[in-house]
């Protein structure tokens, strides 16, 4: 951090982080904290600066203004409502030069700063070195749009290996490989689907999964000696531009230790494997949240063996009818897809769905995920997964809440579950697997 970098600040952040100001105010001896406003709030401005003085001045410009000069000027930061962070980092497989990543709490963002006061030049210079681990045989987990993967070379058994190894994941459950692009798919599947094609050309990169038939040359570790094989290709630019200068397909689960919790952010991944893996590489918190959708084109009818962001209504103007797999039980270990046992996702303290919340509110050893805005003050410890029910915002944050509340060494967690549509079937497929069983 140096007075030479400039932090553009946003009059909805001030206004959403008003118990955090204190950490920007400590931001501000370090560098320049301006805020940043649109055209039509000059009066509210003036005030907010006034009521702030950590904020050294008052800049007004559009989004794309802010961009242009976030852009122009290495070291220069826009953070905004969200928790959005913005900044200059040239990537090669990247829709722009501004790289926006996204965090749950203004000290994560203001951490992230700190770490990379310099990301345009640092974050290029960290993919190559960590994809040089990659490229031999070393493990290294990295954000993706979903949550963050441990990835390791596809076609490297024994690296494919030490996934296994750090996660202490049985070898029946198959891993899914990751490519950067379309060129990557020859040698990994063989008498691609036409209809893969078209679902490719529509969502990749993006959080879906597709089961194909497995070129021989992928090994059997990587898909649990089955003859199909899970290829991805995902939207977060580190994610892309790691593997693109890996020059490999990456096999990568998600980078939590077998049947907990998923990792949406880079201190959850350490928290769990920071000691048994080479490298993280930390893009923030993950913008979806939950798992992708995992379809199958190795069935008769196109099946949804794991809901993800991307559902019915997304895959059957494409494909006609699709089928979604049943849940199976617990101890089944011969399964269309081994993701699908029925525990999973779980956390430590035992998590309840309730119809009701606010039966637990005299209760302070009992903590609580809301999905909507409760008017009843609660005793015990509570984490908005949404405010305003809002199912996607309510994805992004629910990995991170339930890690939060299990932290707390509580006698157990509650929470509902969603409407059953859109990404709320995927929602209460996670909270439903994470809960216990009465
Ligand atoms: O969003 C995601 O998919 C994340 C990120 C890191 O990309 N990855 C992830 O991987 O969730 P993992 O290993 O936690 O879950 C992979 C799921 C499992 O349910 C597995 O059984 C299923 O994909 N799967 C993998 N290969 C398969 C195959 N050949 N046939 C059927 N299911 C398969
Ligand atoms: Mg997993």
């Amino acid at each position: 951090m140096h007075y030479q970098n400039t932090i553009f600040v946003t009059p909805k952040l001030l206004a959403q982080q008003s118990d955090a100001l204190a950490s920007l105010t400590k931001l501000a001896q370090q560098c320049n904290v301006a805020l940043a406003y649109p055209n039509d709030a000059r009066d509210e401005a003036r005030l907010l600066c006034k009521a702030h003085p950590f904020l050294s001045s008052c800049l007004q410009a559009t989004e794309q203004v802010l961009f242009e000069i976030v852009a122009d000027k290495t070291g220069t930061f826009l953070l905004d409502e969200g928790i959005k962070l913005s900044f200059y980092c040239p990537l090669e497989l990247a829709t722009s030069s501004v790289i926006t990543l996204f965090f749950h709490t203004l000290s994560d963002a203001i951490a992230y700063i700190q770490a990379f006061p310099r990301p345009g030049e640092q974050l290029p210079k960290l993919i190559d070195a960590y994809a040089a681990l990659l490229a031999q045989g070393k493990l290294v987990a990295f954000p993706t749009e979903t949550v963050y993967g441990l990835g390791a070379d596809a076609l490297n058994e024994e690296a494919v290996r030490s996934i296994f190894t750090a996660k202490q994941r049985p070898f029946f459950d198959p891993l899914i490989v990751h490519i950067a692009g379309l060129d990557q798919l020859e040698g990994l599947v063989v008498d691609l689907d036409p209809r893969a094609k078209l679902l490719m050309d529509r969502f990749w990169p993006g959080p879906l999964t597709l089961i194909l038939k497995k070129h021989p040359s992928v090994p059997a570790i990587v898909t649990a000696n089955s003859q199909t094989v899970a290829i991805r290709m995902p939207s977060n630019p580190l994610a892309l531009n790691l593997i693109k200068a890996s020059g490999k397909a990456i096999a990568a689960p998600s980078a939590n230790r077998f049947g907990y919790t998923s990792p949406t952010t880079a201190l959850h991944v350490k928290e769990q494997l920071g000691e048994r893996i080479d490298a993280i590489l930390d893009g923030g918190a993950c913008t979806v949240g939950i798992e992708s959708t995992v379809l199958s084109l190795c069935t008769e009818v196109p099946t949804i063996l794991r809901p993800g962001k991307i559902g019915l209504k997304e895959l059957e103007p494409l494909l006609g009818e699709v089928e979604v797999s049943k849940q199976v039980g617990p101890t089944d270990t011969n399964l269309e897809s081994p993701g699908l046992l029925e525990s999973h996702y779980a956390p430590t303290t035992p998590l309840y769905l309730v119809d009701d919340v606010t039966l637990y509110k005299d209760q302070s050893d009992v903590g609580v995920l809301l999905f909507e805005k409760q008017r009843v003050p609660f005793k015990g410890p509570v984490v908005y997964v949404s405010e305003k029910e809002d199912a996607e915002e309510a994805a992004s944050r629910l990995y991170w809440a339930i890690r939060h509340l299990d932290s707390l060494n509580l006698r157990c967690m509650v929470g509902s579950l969603l409407p059953e549509e859109g990404i709320g079937v995927a929602i209460n497929n996670r909270l439903r697997k994470a809960s216990a069983k009465h």
